[in-house]
């Protein structure tokens, strides 16, 4: 067990690059599965996530080989099996993607129910409904998803829900079945777009994505491809935050400044500068900053993974902020951790309003989730004196070499082993 120790009160400055984008990579590692050939994956995150994915791909039967430069490359040629390690998969939520890889292969998959962050209520019916219009049939017994189908048809298929992990299992399901696939009501966040360029590219017929309409042809083989992952607009966005924070001057290199676009709008309503680049964003934090509302939506609406760094910031304001969380109803858990480092904040269901506080002070807090550990280190590095974060394997799922990038800006900020564990 280890534990960040951060020193507050550093004006973060200079430049940070960012990583290859985990929830593109987490859906694009097991679509690898949907051909017997070997495909390279450039840029990937070095996180915890693709570590385990690269776990269930190897007992899956392919040969994996993880390069230090984010470089994977991956021979699916064995793979046989359509069941996955319970354990492995229930570590992590992404792992619902096998449910439309092995799917879309073999027409069967077994796959535990999903871990992951517990941030609300997370159903999967609307993965589960657009399996069945695909011709499918689904049991859950004990916690373990059993899908079978002799033969995978195309359909049009409306979501009731935008939702990201449904679209992109649908596409990954419906890219060898027969006939036309259409997802309406699509989500359109840059991986989604990611994963189709992904399928493209390995020879599939996705067209639409970005857009809440798209229309897949199936096609009976794919072949392997090299194929580099997008950078990941939340880590990016998390940088920025914690620039403007800090009050600090940030250049957030090799970025695709579009898809920032909904953070960097409420940043300069707080009053911060941001300097679009062809590939960076510089942050330049002010002295006042005001405080803003929130509404989080799907994309291009504000992420609701940069609620819980945001809020954060808000904390330390001018004035009153209101966030409306409006996709994970359980999104404030963090909340409590920022109260003990003094915080003022009131949650009344999806409403957390925010009155601003001159500092918060340093204290001992656990991450509760992935972009709550995030929060919780732009709160230490804002904060008067130490503030130690428990819990930090989930900062590690999402966010590779968080602290080294940090230090590299000036943080000061440590990664220790919990004495008390150590005998
Ligand atoms: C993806 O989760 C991301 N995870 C999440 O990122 C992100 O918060 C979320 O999209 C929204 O952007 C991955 O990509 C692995 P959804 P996902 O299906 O796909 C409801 C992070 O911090 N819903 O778009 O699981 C659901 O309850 C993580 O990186 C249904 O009701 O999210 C939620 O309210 C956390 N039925 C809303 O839709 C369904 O079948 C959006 O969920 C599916 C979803």
């Amino acid at each position: 067990m280890e534990r960040l120790l951060i020193k507050g009160g550093k004006k973060l400055a200079g430049s940070v690059r960012i990583s290859g984008a985990k929830n593109a990579a987490v859906a694009i590692l097991p679509a690898v599965l949907l051909t017997d050939e070997i495909c390279v994956i450039e840029n990937l995150p070095y996180i915890d996530d693709v570590i385990v994915l690269s776990e269930i791909l190897t007992e899956l039967g392919a040969k994996v080989k993880l390069d230090s430069n984010g470089r994977m490359t991956i021979d699916p040629s064995n793979v046989k099996g359509y069941t996955a390690n319970y354990e492995m998969v229930s570590r992590m939520r992404a792992s619902y993607y096998l449910l439309g890889v092995l799917l879309g292969r073999f027409g069967r998959a077994n796959v535990a129910l999903p871990g992951g962050c517990e941030i609300g209520e997370r159903p999967i019916d609307q993965h589960i409904k657009g399996f069945e219009a695909l011709g499918a049939n689904i049991d859950i017994e004990n916690c373990i998803i059993h899908a079978r189908a002799d033969e995978l048809v195309g359909s049009e298929i409306y979501l009731d829900i935008v939702s990201v992990g449904a679209t992109i299992n649908i596409m990954l399901a419906a890219v060898k079945a027969n006939g036309t696939t259409t997802i309406v009501n699509a989500a359109k966040e840059p991986h989604i777009v990611d994963v189709a360029n992904f399928l493209n590219t390995m020879g599939a017929n996705v067209k639409g994505a970005g857009t809440d309409t798209i229309k897949i042809v199936g096609v009976q083989k794919l072949k392997g491809c090299e194929y580099t992952i997008i950078p990941d607009q939340i880590e990016a966005g998390t940088f920025m935050v914690a620039a403007a924070a800090t009050g600090g001057d940030v250049t957030v290199e090799g970025v695709i400044p579009k898809h920032l676009e909904a953070i960097t709008a409420k940043l300069l309503e707080t009053g911060a500068k941001v300097i679009e680049g062809d590939e960076d964003v510089r942050v330049i934090g002010c002295t006042d900053p005001r405080g803003v509302n929130i509404k989080t939506l799907p994309y291009p609406g504000f992420p609701t993974d940069l609620q819980q760094p945001m809020t954060v910031f808000l904390c330390i304001t001018n004035g009153t902020s209101i966030i409306t969380e409006s996709v994970w109803e359980g999104r404030y858990r963090h909340v409590a951790e920022l109260t003990k480092m003094g915080a003022e904040i009131k949650v009344d269901g999806r409403t957390a309003i925010i009155e601003g506080v001159d500092e918060l002070i340093g204290a001992k807090v656990s991450a509760t989730d992935l972009r709550a550990g995030a929060a919780l280190i732009i709160a230490g590095l804002v904060a008067e004196g130490v503030t130690e974060i428990e819990n930090i394997y989930h900062i590690d799922r999402g966010y590779e070499n968080i602290e080294r990038k940090l230090i590299r800006l000036g943080a000061d900020i440590e990664r220790v082993e919990d004495r008390s564990l150590v005998v």
